[in-house]
């Protein structure tokens, strides 16, 4: 009797083995789960995911860095620049979804981001009313716009009577949030179209930058919060209309569950007019969350010839290096030139062109950290330099001897880091999630607990009493 007992647990932990190897090949447990977080993570009223798109928890901040320019007389004749960087000047940043409206039976869902900026001094090195010389950008823009024009001569001397040069010192809130620019103001009363204001962040705070129409996930989990029109522009237009449009991406911290190393995650920029898009770098732990990192390539903003999808951004076959790109279409005809801050992964030839860059990639680089099973974004830094192209203007001797450079305005840190509160419900749920993909695996190890106690009961049967089973089986 005690030797057929043996022999069943034998076989149970055969039966058990096979069992759970056959759970781990196909993936039962994990399926389900999946299943259970792509049914989950979709835009719907009532979801913890349309919540937290939303109205984000975690606190998002927008932080600028100004370069001071300490040379201006010697740049004009031609020296090379040198900057102080001053900041950083922080701002919390509220974004909540609003106007929301879903579409087509839940499958998508229109609405308007609104962003507010409120100081925050406590974070800041400085005030608001700080001075910083940097360049005149109105001034840059409209000698560019009459640069061969008749009325060269006319705006050449409008801006000596308003003593109005390449170079001007403004307060931090006058360059971000506006300021009325003398030449501009001239210049409306020929062309009353003409915004006599101008700021690196004019009108932006409480305004939103149009309409979005986002996918819930609720058709494909891949789709969630993929942004689909804005401005009621298609994506597929991009290629037809070369205006400041979109590639796929997703607008804010939110993108689709279940995240691959491999794969490309876009994300919409509207201060590039376009999505960027990312790749896998590494693994980390953001408070105590396991996160992949996820970065843009050098190719991001390689120029043409690296990357030929950067070709849109070659206007006339007038393409930057790499590194750099052109956005002037997207700012009323501004020379404005983005960049990574300092110039980082850019050309070298920039960073040497300025004194006082110091490109590295802890400080400078774009990262965004996601938690690969929710989607969730734990941490992130979106880092861009906004520049300004500058050139000697034959005609405008404001412009004097001044070499031809992409010169560094400012650059911007929008970062958010996942609070304590949603940082512990994210950990119990991937310690859950562990749990359940690993139950084959429990699985596996009980029966061959089981096959070692089957072992150990055999060898001692083997060298104990004689066989019980025997005539039992042969009567
Ligand atoms: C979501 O549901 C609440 C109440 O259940 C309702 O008041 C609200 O209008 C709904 N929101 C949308 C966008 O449908
Ligand atoms: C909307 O969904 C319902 C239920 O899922 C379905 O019966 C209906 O056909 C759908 N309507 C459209 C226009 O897709
Ligand atoms: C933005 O608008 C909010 C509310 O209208 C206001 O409290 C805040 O001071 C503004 N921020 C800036 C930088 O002007
Ligand atoms: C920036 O440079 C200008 C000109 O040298 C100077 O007046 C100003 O104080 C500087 N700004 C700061 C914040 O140091
Ligand atoms: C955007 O996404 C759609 C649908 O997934 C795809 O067909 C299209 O090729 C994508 N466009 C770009 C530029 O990636
Ligand atoms: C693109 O960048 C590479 C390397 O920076 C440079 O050699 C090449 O001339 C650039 N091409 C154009 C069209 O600017
Ligand atoms: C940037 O693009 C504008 C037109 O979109 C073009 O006129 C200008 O020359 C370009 N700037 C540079 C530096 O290539
Ligand atoms: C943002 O980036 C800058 C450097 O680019 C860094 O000094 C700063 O600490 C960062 N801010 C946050 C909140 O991570």
């Amino acid at each position: 009797m005690k030797h057929c007992v043996v022999y069943s647990i034998g076989v149970l932990s055969v039966l058990i083995l096979i069992a759970g190897i056959a759970m781990v090949l196909a993936q039962v447990f994990q399926s389900l789960l999946y299943n259970r977080i792509k049914k989950e993570v979709v835009l719907e009223n009532g979801t913890d995911a349309f919540a937290v798109w939303k109205d984000p928890p975690p606190p998002v901040y927008m932080q600028f860095y100004f370069f001071n320019l300490t040379n201006p007389e010697e740049v004009l004749s031609g020296d090379r620049p040198a900057v102080i960087e001053l900041g950083p000047y922080t701002y919390r940043e509220y974004r909540p979804m609003e106007g929301v409206n879903f579409m087509d039976n839940g499958t998508k869902v229109a609405a308007v981001n609104p962003k507010t900026y409120i100081f925050e001094p406590n974070m800041s090195r400085g005030s608001e009313d700080d001075v910083i010389r940097t360049a005149n950008i109105p001034a840059m823009t409209v000698m560019l716009k009459f640069q061969s024009s008749f009325f060269r001569r006319i705006i050449s001397d409008l801006m000596k009577s308003k003593n109005e040069g390449l170079f001007g010192t403004w307060k931090v809130q006058e360059l971000l949030w506006g300021y009325k620019d003398p030449l501009l103001v001239e210049l409306e009363k020929f062309d009353p179209t003409l915004d006599p204001d101008f700021g690196l962040f004019y009108k932006m705070n409480g305004t939103d930058d149009g309409e979005y129409v986002f996918y819930t996930g609720k058709q494909n989990y891949l789709d969630f919060a993929r942004v689909d029109l804005w401005r009621g522009q298609s994506s597929l237009d991009w290629w037809t209309t070369e205006q400041c449009n979109m590639i796929n991406g997703t607008n804010g911290a939110t993108f689709h569950p279940i995240i691959n190393k491999t794969e490309r995650l876009y994300m919409f920029s509207s201060d590039l007019c376009r999505s960027i898009y990312t790749m896998f770098e590494s693994e980390l732990s953001v408070r105590g969350v396991p996160a992949y990192r996820f970065v843009p390539p050098r190719e991001v903003f390689a120029n043409m010839t690296i990357n030929p999808d950067n070709a849109g951004f070659c206007v006339g076959g007038n393409c930057l290096s790499s590194g750099l790109l052109n956005v002037s279409v997207c700012k009323q005809g501004a020379p404005i030139i983005m960049s990574s801050p300092h110039f980082y992964q850019a050309d070298e030839k920039f960073a040497d062109d300025v004194f006082g860059m110091r490109p590295t990639k802890e400080e400078h680089e774009t990262a965004i950290d996601i938690n690969p099973l929710t989607g969730i974004v734990v941490q992130a830094a979106k880092r861009l330099q906004v520049n300004v192209f500058i050139e000697k203007l034959s005609g405008f001797s404001q412009t004097g001897n001044v070499r031809t450079l992409v010169y560094p305005v400012m650059y911007i840190n929008e970062s958010v880091l996942i609070d304590g509160d949603s940082a512990k419900k994210l950990k119990v749920l991937v310690t859950e999630a562990n749990v359940v993909i690993n139950v084959p695996f429990i699985i596996i190890g009980f029966g061959i607990l089981l096959g070692i106690v089957f072992i150990v009961l055999m060898c001692r049967q083997e060298r104990g009493t004689p066989d019980e089973c025997q005539p039992l089986l042969s009567s």
